[in-house]
């Protein structure tokens, strides 16, 4: 699903990788680590078509990123989810219209509510789909971006540590939802610290920081 070729970056004179390749396919779970300021983000980044290589080629489903056709297009669109440490959610939006967001996005599932109540119930947020997102703790936060995915069913799931500000039953909440996802499909991509998320992952992948 994601095919990185001879990938190099650097940021000013720091070459963060060289020549990186791999694959994460469908129904995996790659751990990425490495010190912080190892580029971890800045690979996520790229892999989500927020950021490009300075060398080397990356592929989703095949699909060149940076291109300008109707299949990169629908690529950006469709098939990249994100999953972020501080959750990304619109604070002053309801629950249901921040999983919402993903309708719009992702055309397909527009107007089907039954879809995203099944969602929330999911996620363990029944009852809350009509508070605000700002009102929810940290955990309950991270399960509406969960719900935003299990609506929008990206192929490439890219969460950058999605567990290092939640406690310890809802990060299990949240790899178990993770899990789910990779289960019926999805490559995922986990940048994290935490060493019981590289234990659950089928892969790490190590990026370790270089002077260049
Ligand atoms: N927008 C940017 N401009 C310049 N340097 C950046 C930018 N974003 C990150 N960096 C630098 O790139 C390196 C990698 O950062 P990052 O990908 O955030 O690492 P990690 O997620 O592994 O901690 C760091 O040295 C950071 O300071
Ligand atoms: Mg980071």
């Amino acid at each position: 699903m994601i095919e990185v070729r001879s990938a190099h970056k650097r940021r000013g004179r720091r070459v963060l990788w060289h020549d990186l390749t791999f694959d994460v396919d469908r129904g995996e779970t790659v751990a990425l680590i490495g010190p912080s300021g190892a580029g971890k983000s800045t690979l996520l980044d790229c892999i989500g078509h927020l950021d490009t290589f300075d060398a080397g080629t990356i592929r989703i489903d095949g699909v060149l990123a940076g291109g300008t056709g109707r299949r990169a297009r629908l690529v950006r669109r469709h098939h990249l989810g994100y999953l972020f440490q501080d959750f990304g959610l619109v604070p002053d939006m309801t629950v249901e219209a921040n999983i919402d967001i993903a309708r719009v996005a992702g055309r397909t599932h527009l107007g089907d509510p039954v879809r995203t109540a099944a969602a929330v119930d999911r996620v363990g947020l029944a009852g809350r789909a009509t508070d605000r997102a700002h009102e929810l703790s940290g955990g309950e936060q991270q399960r509406v971006a969960l719900a935003r995915l299990l609506v929008k069913r990206p192929d490439v799931i890219l969460a950058d540590e999605p567990t290092s500000a939640l406690d310890a039953v809802n990060a299990t909440m949240v790899l178990d939802l993770l899990d789910e996802l990779a289960a019926t499909g999805a490559a995922v991509v986990i940048a994290t610290h935490a060493v019981d998320v590289e234990a659950r992952a089928t892969r790490t992948i190590s990026l370790f920081g270089s002077d260049g």
